[in-house]
């Protein structure tokens, strides 16, 4: 992608039907990640996030809680949705909630104008609903019940009873877009990833596609069908609309032409919908299809998908308060292949947290600080001629860079993060082996020293802008510790692509103290 290119992108718009958990979180700061290295390369980049506030699960849950749908999506978007933002150092351009008038007016004209181009008619329907899903399931997805639901058909994703419905519906004609479809996977085959996800797609629509029930009629909590106000647009069309209206669908042309088409980074639980219904639609409406939609796996405990249904739910607030949100949001990022179930451990996020954030890359930023301080009077010395041994970092840095430029381009955070990590290794092994602590006593080896120390601390410099999308608080201060704040300016303005490109840090700079950038926990 050149410099300067759009880069819209999106997570789902989650339920705030409850308070969200780590699995949220963890799409969440996976997508605020892309953006943030997207948006420091110099990408004309937007990041949308926000809450799916009608349905019949909303609906539920407020009359649970005795009070109104509006009341109840009110107090836990303020709450508890918008809280989670703060908590994880995400940098959204946007938040959109679906009860906007914004979102509302776009959904009826969307609807509206795919009703006047001939896809929508109305029907008679029966069928298995999940209220957990917002979904008629398919067969292959409904499952006999254990324990309370012997005997019952349940969903085989909430494993809860399903809910057999009978009504007159609208109906989007998705049958018709099946060899569109095949086309779109075919011409564009970064259309759906990873190949699992795609592979998994192609295979359902060969399987050929229904038409979609897309309004009903047994409750009023939804945007009114607009020439028919005695139904409400389902819940999944209304939903997936937002990644439209957000960005000035039918109201502010100029916004709409410059964000879309967006990239959508989903769970894989929702990629049929992202991945069939909403580009079917999108063709529907004679609009572009999305650039590409990412489906990452499920963080799993104790064996199972994590979820509130299930009571596994863990708040990310439990891991934030405790090893903060720079561990959350890299412990996730590098320790889960992205696109793959990863299982959560407090186990395994202690041992990451100290092997590789404690001990990698925290010790390797103190020591180098405390060395200039000591060695050199706090100021990175220049570098002298460089051997062999020098140039290798300076080879390895250039390498990670470009490599985890690349792996971002192919949505792999977690091999992005590999990649920079061969920086931390090799700057932990080049000290050991040059032991800075001799060269310091020598009156001899001062020039030495000097290339020595600013190869470190130039390796530094590289690592803070690499790393700055993924842990936006430890680099910071590692960058004021650097002193670059005042001879490069600030940290999130360093180009992202040029960050392998040697010799930018100044010689002369003075060094702040750095305090442990992740200091030891205690863990119970
Ligand atoms: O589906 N592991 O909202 P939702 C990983 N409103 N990610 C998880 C997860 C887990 N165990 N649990 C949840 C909806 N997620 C709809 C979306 S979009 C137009 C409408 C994440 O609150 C993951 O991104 O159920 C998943 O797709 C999403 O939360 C579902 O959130
Ligand atoms: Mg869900």
């Amino acid at each position: 992608m050149t410099s300067g290119s759009s880069f819209y992108i999106t997570t789902p718009i989650y339920y705030p039907s409850d308070v969200p958990h780590i699995g949220h979180g963890y799409t969440t700061v996976a997508v605020d990640t892309l953006a943030r290295w997207h948006r420091q390369a110099g990408d004309d980049t937007w990041m949308l996030t926000g809450t799916d506030e009608h349905g019949q699960k909303m609906l539920r849950a407020a009359a649970a809680n005795g009070v109104t749908p509006q009341e109840w999506v009110d107090k836990l978007v303020g709450e508890a949705w918008f809280p989670l933002l703060t908590t994880l150092d995400v940098s959204n351009d946007d938040f959109i909630r679906t009860t906007q008038e914004r979102h509302e007016e776009g959904v009826k004209r969307f609807v509206q104008a795919i009703y006047d181009r001939g896809y929508i008619y109305a029907g008679e329907y029966e069928a298995l609903y999940c209220v957990g899903c917002e979904e008629f399931k398919p067969e292959s997805e409904i499952v006999d019940g254990t324990g309370p639901f012997e005997g019952l058909k349940v969903c085989a994703i909430h494993s809860k009873p399903l809910e057999l419905l009978q009504e007159k519906n609208y109906f989007f004609k998705l049958s018709e877009f099946t060899e569109p479809l095949l086309k779109l996977y075919k011409d564009n085959p970064d259309f759906i990833r990873p190949e699992s996800a795609r592979n998994e797609v192609i295979s359902f629509v060969r399987s050929g596609l229904k038409d979609l029930s897309i309004s009903r009629s047994a409750f009023d909590w939804g945007i009114k069908v607009p020439w028919d106000d005695t139904h409400v647009i389902y819940v999944w069309v209304d939903a997936l609309l937002n990644y439209a209206t957000a960005v000035g669908y039918g109201a502010d042309e100029t916004q709409f032409e410059r964000r879309w088409p967006a990239f959508h980074v989903v769970g894989k639980d929702i990629l049929r919908f992202h991945a069939v219904i909403w580009p079917a639609m999108l063709l529907a409406a004679g609009l572009e299809v999305p650039r590409g939609v990412f489906a990452h796996g499920w963080l799993l405990v104790g064996g199972e998908k994590m979820s509130k249904s299930k009571l596994t739910g863990i708040a990310p607030t439990e891991i934030t308060d405790t090893f903060g949100s720079d561990a959350y949001r890299f412990y996730f990022l590098s320790a889960i292949a992205f696109g793959q179930d990863g299982s959560f451990s407090w186990e395994d996020l202690s041992a990451r947290y100290q092997a590789e954030l404690a001990n990698g890359f925290g010790n390797l930023a103190s020591r180098t600080i405390a060395m200039i301080e000591r060695y050199v009077e706090g100021i990175v010395p220049p570098p002298a001629a460089y051997a062999e041994g020098d140039l290798e970092i300076q080879k390895i840095v250039a390498d990670a860079a470009a490599n985890a430029d690349a792996a971002i381009e192919r949505f792999r955070i977690d091999e992005a993060i590999a990649a920079i990590w061969t920086i931390v290794d090799a700057l932990n092994g080049y000290i050991t082996e040059n032991e800075p602590w001799v060269l310091a006593k020598e009156d001899g080896d001062r020039e030495r020293l000097g290339t020595v120390l600013y190869t470190a601390a130039e390796g530094l410099r590289a690592l803070a802008v690499l790393l700055s999308p993924v842990t936006p608080i430890a680099t910071e201060k590692l960058w004021i510790a650097l002193g670059a704040a005042e001879s490069l300016g600030r940290l999130v303005d360093q180009p992202l692509r040029a960050a392998g490109s040697w010799g930018i840090l100044r010689p002369g700079t003075s060094v702040n103290g750095l305090a442990p950038l992740f200091p030891r926990v205690e863990t119970a």
